[in-house]
């Protein structure tokens, strides 16, 4: 996460919202003689328990790691960590990383992106031990990524930023225990926020996408903010664009959309705009909309173009997380990361057949945003233009303009106001969603009308997971029942609102959830720098990775990582036997920009665990995660 936009709220309607909803559903229950049985925050009694979720608890046989901060990647007994890519490293059999800061844009362009974030392991012929990973790269510390920092602020850098953003594609192979990246390879490739990408569904062509370089509306230029991400059945790759607002300046006076998207005269910190037109929004008004967007990309054929899949909708995507309808419609999750914003879920028209090889299943379907009722039920309201609500005399022209203003059809719609929504997974035998919702310490605020100190958790520092059933096990079902899985917290605070109900191992801010093949659900967590190590965060540590069991709820740590970090970013090879993870920022300040004249002050990982790799500043890295004896990860201890 990029904390430029931690202060942000850009939605001050007044529905209720969720943590209006859980508290109402506590308080009612309470009132019905239930206390007895009200172990957390929510009563489980609404949410029927699938037969398989009663199967037993699954195993995770590894000893739990101790809190940590310390400036390294620590694992269980038995466990190694391999550092393979880090920013900076060629893709193919381009030019090496310079430590102090010094390669070009055009290097850069052939190089791993700064921040890594979301990434996945696309075996080559079904292959555990060799395959691509395509590497999200999520956004940019200028203070590290410049020789002098932003002083002086040039079009070079610029040209340097916006190639360390986007995607990386390498090629890679396990020999033995070690991981290599393959050079040169057909494969490798790097996708920038310069990169030509078409723009495909409802939206594309529309007014509100065509500019002075695009009259067309069809082809823009660049990915950027790239977080997590998600993998379609026919393999191509989801890279979701998240906070995009912080590239552009809106004029003093932002009109009502660029508010409700928080693009404003004072938000674009990237400071793009000064240097390259398109990012100042006075000048290419409809230039924003071409950001936000779902971006597919086919790493089997690096000819391809990537493709902007606008049925997806407009927000700041966290992820897409795809999974099948009992009728084979594809089905994507996505949340909405900001505070008080939404989860949507988009259903194909047409079922997946075995061998499509194309992703126009994504252009032509319904996206839906989720209402969380206060009975434990929910549903799913579709944001169809010509509904009630989404339609011309309500201002909004056609389907294109409700994807384009998905936040503004989302709010017409009265869907229900999250606390951050993050990573989405589905649990691989029960179907059941599980949504990280990373914190809001704002929910409760008088800033944002309707919320009051009644909520749940008026600040929710540390934030909570909660999880549905879709009606009928389907996944393209219009309702749904929900509880809350775990809230985070520590039990040793005196604030009974930030205890939490943690059953195991203590953490805080959910970000990342993955489901590994054996029914285990990991937990990635992105503490603000900002707040890591203060009184309330004192025992947490760095930030880290967990596993828990869905049927029990015992969270067990299974990594911690280097000082100032994020974790972030999972997937495995087919035999479970490589955990790929990234370590995004290392060494991140809580000012948020390192400063470039001390770049090691916080952190010098990887090079400090890893001296092979050198120090002259922190790096975000992808590691491979491996068991000694050979075993399955989170299986083997
Ligand atoms: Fe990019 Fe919401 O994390
Ligand atoms: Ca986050
Ligand atoms: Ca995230």
């Amino acid at each position: 996460m990029n904390d430029l936009d931690d202060e942000l709220v850009s939605n001050p309607q007044t529905t209720p919202s969720f943590g209006e909803i859980v508290d109402r559903r506590r308080r009612s229950l309470l009132a019905g003689a239930m206390a007895g049985i009200v172990s957390g925050i929510v009563p489980f009694g609404a949410f029927a328990a699938p037969a398989a979720r009663r199967a037993g608890v699954v195993a995770m046989d590894f000893s739990a790691v101790a809190a940590s901060s310390a400036d390294e990647v620590r694992l269980p007994p038995g466990y190694v960590a391999q550092p393979l890519f880090a920013w900076g490293d060629p893709v193919g059999d381009g030019p090496a990383f310079k430590h102090d800061a010094t390669n070009t844009a055009a290097e850069q362009a052939l190089q791993a992106g700064m921040h890594h974030d979301g990434l996945h392991f696309f075996p080559l012929d079904g292959s555990s031990s060799h395959g691509l990973l395509c590497i999200n790269h999520e956004y940019t510390d200028d203070g590290l990524l410049h020789a002098g920092g932003m002083s002086p602020w040039t079009a070079e850098k610029v040209a340097k930023a916006k190639a360390a953003h986007g995607v990386s594609i390498i090629e890679v192979r396990r020999t033995g225990d070690e991981w290599r990246i393959v050079r040169p390879s057909r494969f490798a490739r790097r996708i920038t926020a310069d990169t030509p990408i078409a723009i495909a569904g409802p939206a594309a062509g529309s007014a509100g996408l065509r500019t002075v370089d695009d009259p067309l509306g069809r082809l823009v230029l660049g990915t950027l903010n790239n977080c997590a991400m998600g993998v379609n059945p026919w393999g191509t790759y989801l890279t979701c664009e998240e906070n995009f607002n912080g590239y552009f300046k809106a004029g003093v006076l932002p009109t009502a959309d660029e508010k409700r998207y928080g693009i404003t005269a004072r938000t674009a910190g990237y400071r793009w705009h000064e240097h390259d037109q398109r990012f100042d929004a006075e000048r290419r008004p409809n230039e924003p909309n071409r950001f936000g967007w779902v971006v597919e990309i086919d790493p089997m054929r690096p000819d391809s173009f990537p493709v902007k899949r606008t049925a997806l909708g407009r927000f700041k995507h966290e992820g897409a997380f795809v999974t099948l309808a009992r009728d084979r419609r594809i089905v994507v999750y996505m949340g909405d990361d900001e505070r008080f914003e939404y989860i949507y879920k988009f259903v194909s028209s047409r079922p997946y057949s075995k061998g499509e090889t194309t992703g126009g299943l994504l252009d032509d379907g319904t996206l839906y945003v989720a209402r969380f009722a206060e009975s434990g039920g929910g549903r799913w309201l579709p944001l169809r233009h010509g509904l009630p609500g989404l339609t011309a005399a309500n201002g909004f022209a056609d389907q294109a303009d409700v994807l384009i203003r998905t936040r503004q059809a989302a709010d017409v719609v009265r869907a229900t106001r999250m606390d951050r929504p993050e990573w989405i997974a589905v649990h691989p035998r029960t179907g059941e969603v599980y949504c990280a919702l990373t914190n809001n310490a704002k929910r409760g605020s008088s800033e944002v009308p309707g919320l009051n100190a009644a909520n749940r958790r008026p600040e929710n520092l540390f934030g909570h997971i909660v999880r549905w059933r879709e009606a009928g096990g389907n996944a393209a079902a219009e309702s749904f029942s929900w509880e809350v899985f775990i809230e985070c917290g520590d039990p040793s605070l005196a604030n009974e609102n930030l205890r939490g109900n943690i059953k195991g191992d203590l953490f805080a801010s959910p970000d990342g959830l993955w489901f590994d093949r054996g029914g285990r659900l990991w937990i990635q967590t992105d503490v603000s720098t900002s707040v890591l190590g203060d009184r309330n965060h004192a025992n947490f540590g760095n930030n880290q990775m967990l596993v828990a069991d869905p049927d029990s709820g015992q969270v067990r740590r299974f990594l911690t990582g280097p000082r100032g970090c994020e974790v972030t970013g999972i997937t495995a090879t087919p035999d479970g036997k490589t955990l790929f993870v990234n370590i995004q920022h290392p060494g991140e300040s809580p000012s948020e920009r390192a400063n470039p004249d001390q770049p090691t002050a916080i952190s010098s990982w990887p090079g400090g665990q890893f001296p092979a790799l050198g120090t002259g500043r922190p790096r975000s890295a992808t590691i491979a995660i491996r068991h000694i004896g050979g075993g399955t990860i989170g299986e083997a201890g």
